[in-house]
């Protein structure tokens, strides 16, 4: 029988309060299924909200140090726990475990480096323009934050997320994706194991509308972290406005990875191969798009096209996989539809382009890597985000027309260029549209320590990772301390 999974709320592991459940299967064979999970509504969430809510105090008066120390810990065990973990998330999300152990890593660095900044949270001291005062600013946590993650990165991206706003002081409210629950029941295991208190944490399964959006409304909460779709971003944000919540949202992308002439072209090929067809293309930062210089245009392609036609399609925990499932069947008949929106647009579908069921492949969601070339700036594979393994490649002349091509798009997560040339690399980090531009490496590969985020439809200019996702779940509070002994007016006593 499958394992029945639970909610985590109010301290215990507990069903939905409707006792309906979901289930969640193996995207490489359907046949197998990883659990049944709660199928929450606004009643379990307004439950965890309430309880995250009196936690608040407890956890807010932490120390940040010591609040790092148990992020440190979760890293520890997240480490000990990594080959598990890769494992159970290659069964329950397809991904091979090269990258599901890539996942558990950034899950750990992130852990790591938030811990540190318990021991920073900086606000800045400043002169006063009176005498005998003292100013600075303060960081503090906001309350209960609600996290929404997606399945691409059932780890990671929890992690980005969840580690930075318990550092600051916040409690936590997380409803992980329907098709990646297992990994966040682990995740909130580890959590717990580490030490975090009881109720600082609660953990809410279900889906987007019946889970995701009471959380967005609940007047208790006081942000929301939301990485996925830009349909979805959209509503968040004009649903949070109404009280005017904080809203962080990391949403699509369409990334292009630039080749230019003077490039090195056998490294250019690795990373495009990397870029685009890693995690079967089901990253944010892949790179849906190839832009090629015309001068090594062809010999490039047909180079590549041998190149994808050798990748192995299975399942992720067999060593010999380079190219796991996609997620699920609604992801699929996406994808083959966006397949079919290439050819009826004229472009040259020149490998894959069909659902792969080659042996044990029948039972999954496998589609084989896919290269359209002959695709112009207008076509729909070129401007939208399809997230699966399909490559549009374009042509181009010059540095100018690249750029202009790569920026053709209202999405603007990642971006590359290939380049010998420094001043062609320069003139890119300035005038690429996006929030992420790497010079001679893939669109995919960002770290932990580093901001993390797009422009335009991409999101609404939050960033996480780095040092900007502390600003976005902390205040700033300035505080005046007048030691004068006697009233002074600022503004009024300075004339
Ligand atoms: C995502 O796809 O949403 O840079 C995150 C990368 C990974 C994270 C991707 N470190 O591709």
């Amino acid at each position: 029988m499958a394992r029945e999974f639970k909610n985590y709320i109010d301290g215990k592991w507990c069903d939905a309060a409707s006792g309906k459940r979901f289930e969640n299967r193996n995207p490489a064979n359907w046949e197998e299924v990883i659990g049944t999970f709660p199928d929450s509504n606004a009643e379990d969430i307004d439950r965890a909200v309430k309880s995250a809510a009196t936690a608040y105090d407890l956890w807010r008066l932490t120390p940040a140090p010591k609040r790092g120390e148990i992020i440190k810990r979760a890293g520890d065990l997240l480490a000990y726990c990594k080959e598990d973990l890769a494992r159970e998330m290659t069964r329950e999300m397809g991904k091979i475990l090269l990258e599901t152990r890539g996942d558990v890593q950034e899950g750990i660095d992130t852990a790591y480096y938030a811990a540190t900044e318990g021991r920073r949270l900086f606000g800045y001291t400043a002169p006063s323009e009176l005498p005998n005062k003292f100013n600075m600013s303060i960081r503090q946590p906001l309350g209960v934050a609600g996290v929404i993650s997606p399945w691409n990165f059932p780890l990671a991206i929890p992690t980005w997320k969840i580690f930075p706003a318990l550092v600051c002081g916040n409690t936590v409210v997380f409803k992980p994706a329907e098709d990646t629950p297992a990994t966040a029941a682990r995740f909130v295991e580890i959590l717990l194991e580490a030490g975090l208190p009881e109720k600082v944490i609660q953990l809410v399964n279900g889906f987007g509308p019946s889970a995701g959006m009471p959380l967005v409304e609940h007047p208790e909460v006081s942000l929301i972290s939301f990485t996925g779709s830009t349909p979805v971003g959209k509503m968040i944000s004009s649903v949070a406005s109404k009280d005017l919540k904080r809203v962080s949202l990391e949403l699509g992308g369409k990334n292009a990875q630039i080749v230019m002439a003077d490039a090195d072209l056998e490294l250019a090929l690795e990373g495009v191969l990397w870029g685009a067809f890693g995690t079967a293309g089901q990253r944010c930062t892949a790179t849906s798009r190839l832009i090629l210089h015309e001068a090594i245009h062809d010999k490039f392609l047909a180079t590549l096209i041998k190149r994808v036609e050798k990748l192995r399609l299975g399942n992720g925990l067999e060593s010999t996989t380079d190219v796991g499932p996609v997620i699920n069947q609604k992801q699929l008949d996406k994808i083959l539809s966006y397949i079919q929106v290439g050819k009826d647009e004229g472009a040259k579908l020149e490998t894959g382009g069909e659902r792969y069921t080659d042996g044990a492949c029948r039972n999954g969601f496998f589609i084989s890597p896919t290269i359209f070339s002959q695709v112009t700036p207008e076509m729909r594979i070129a401007k939208e985000e399809i997230f699966g393994p399909v490559l549009a490649v374009l042509k181009i002349k010059t540095l100018d027309e690249a750029i202009r091509v790569l920026n053709n798009t209202k999405y603007g997560l990642s971006s590359s260029i290939y380049t010998g040339e420094v001043n062609a690399a320069f003139k890119a980090m300035r005038d690429i549209e996006a929030g992420i531009t790497y010079i001679n490496g893939p669109t995919i590969g960002a770290e932990a320590h580093m901001p993390f985020g797009g422009v335009k439809e991409t999101g609404n200019g939050h960033r996480e990772g780095g040092w900007p996702v502390f600003e976005f779940f902390t205040e700033i509070k300035t505080v005046f301390v007048d030691y004068s002994g006697k009233l002074q007016r600022a503004q009024i006593d300075n004339q």
